[in-house]
């Protein structure tokens, strides 16, 4: 049993040298047969000349990019920097040979300087004279005489931003290759490829690619290659860092209406957050391109909007605080008391649909009280206009408790519309107003960049 095994190894063994050695004979190219395909395909080979079996057909030079990184994207500078490689092949048929006359050699390199090489350049480029192939790279090239030419680039293009969308913005940056001395009809730029290589990448930090596309157009007699590039810019830093801190300093705004009055602290209240936004105003736009085309970020409209609510809230916050502490025997003005009205006329109707809801002990409480009021204070004011404002104020007495600062006691109320009642007034007013104005501009914000459809 031992033996025939051993005799059954021993001959596997057999078997695989011979079939090692047979095929090392085969493919049995020598360093001499390199030398000699190399001097036989050199003598003679002019690099001036254009590959191609006739005159009049067109070559065609295939191409292909591979991404490895983006280096970076200057928005400011419109500088768009990439390293890669382009795989560039064709068809040189004065190099091709037949492998059985050489010992079966089945590919061999030449140096770039040595055979004809598409000359190209970056339309693009941002820098000085940037030569493509600039570096003496060594070219493969097959029995068939098909070459493979494979450059490494650093390229710094101009890609200028579009930051209307900032940050959620999407950006378009193109590599533009032309074949500069020959015609379109003579030598042919096809894309390898339908998309820029991406096997070799590794992720930007900031910058995600969304899609790539690789084109190939003419334009009096130029041919063009285009290699686009579709990045997506990750937004959450600036989620984090920039917006939520905006959002929130203007919804801080909406507080001090709510702040009392007595405390004192209303304007430093303001003050601080009108020069909190203006921060964050001079440090945005220090991240932003100084450009109005194509059009202006709508983070800075945002931004402006803020800032001038933020202004406006400090002026009303000072008005209503005169408002407060004027003097009790001053009369209120007639448009004044209009604004109290109109704004009664609102929570009236409100109450009224409230109070169908309420129960019949709430509602008997309620109307005695408004009309024990109204025996006190009809000797002042006309009884229809006084209806109104007692109904109201025991109205905000249940609505926002919180908002209500003064006490609403009968000593007070029969006075009509005192002034700390009427800067109570202006105060909810101020709220609400501007509460629908940050609402509204942070809606239309996140409307036009976050949920628009191309993003
Ligand atoms: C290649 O051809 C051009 C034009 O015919 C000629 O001027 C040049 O000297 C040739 N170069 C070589 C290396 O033969
Ligand atoms: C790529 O670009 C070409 C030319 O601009 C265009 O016709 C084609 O639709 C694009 N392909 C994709 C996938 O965007």
């Amino acid at each position: 049993m031992m033996k025939i095994t051993q005799i059954c190894y021993f001959g596997m063994l057999n078997v695989l040298l011979i079939l090692m050695f047979s095929c090392s004979c085969i493919n049995a190219a020598t360093a001499a047969d390199e030398v000699n395909l190399y001097t036989t395909k050199m003598t003679g080979y002019n690099r001036s000349l254009r590959p191609g079996l006739s005159p009049d057909t067109a070559l065609n030079v295939y191409m292909a990019f591979y991404i490895v990184s983006i280096n970076e994207f200057d928005e400011t500078g419109g500088k768009f920097s990439v390293v890669g490689f382009y795989e560039i092949r064709w068809e040189d048929d004065r190099l091709s040979w037949n492998p059985a006359s050489y010992g079966g050699l089945n590919r061999i390199y030449y140096s770039q300087s040595e055979v004809w090489v598409p000359q190209m350049k970056p339309v693009n480029t941002m820098k000085d004279g940037h030569t493509f192939g600039a570096n003496d790279v060594k070219i493969r090239v097959s029995p068939s005489g098909e070459t493979t030419w494979r450059l490494a680039e650093f390229l710094e293009t101009s890609c200028s931003a579009d930051i209307t969308f900032y940050p959620f913005d999407v950006q378009i940056c193109r590599i533009d290759l032309v074949q500069l001395g020959y015609y379109y009809e003579d030598l042919v730029l096809t894309p390898m490829l339908t998309k820029i290589g991406t096997e070799f990448y590794e992720e930007n930090g900031i910058w995600e690619i969304k899609s790539t596309n690789v084109s190939a157009t003419y334009f009096n007699t130029l041919h063009y290659i285009t290699f686009e590039f579709v990045l997506k810019r990750r937004s959450g830093f600036f989620i984090v860092n920039m917006l939520l801190p905006i959002l929130m300093m203007g919804f801080l705004n909406l507080f001090v209406f709510i702040l009392p009055a007595e405390s004192g602290e209303r304007v430093g209240y303001s003050i601080t957050l009108l020069l909190s936004i203006s921060v964050f105003l001079t440090l945005i736009s220090d991240t932003l391109p100084p450009t109005s085309q194509p059009q202006m970020p709508i983070l800075s409209f945002i931004l402006m909007s803020d800032l001038v609510m933020s202004s406006l809230t400090m002026c009303c916050t000072i008005v209503g605080l005169r408002f407060y502490h004027n003097e009790e025997d001053k009369v209120i003005p007639r448009y004044l008391q209009t604004f109290v009205n109109c704004l009664s006329c609102a929570k009236l109707k409100k109450r009224n649909k409230v109070q169908e809801l309420e129960s019949a002990d709430e509602h008997n409480s309620i109307i005695n009280v408004t009309e024990s009021k109204e025996k006190q204070t009809l000797k002042k004011q006309t009884r229809k206009e006084e209806k109104t404002e007692i109904k109201d104020v025991t109205t905000w007495g249940k609505f926002s408790n919180i908002l209500q600062r003064e006490e609403s006691d009968g000593t007070e109320v029969k006075m009509g519309t005192t002034w700390k009642q009427f800067a109570m007034y202006f105060d909810v007013f101020c709220f609400i107003f501007f509460a629908i104005w940050i609402t509204v501009t942070n809606v239309v914000f996140l409307q036009k960049t976050v949920w628009r459809q191309d993003y």
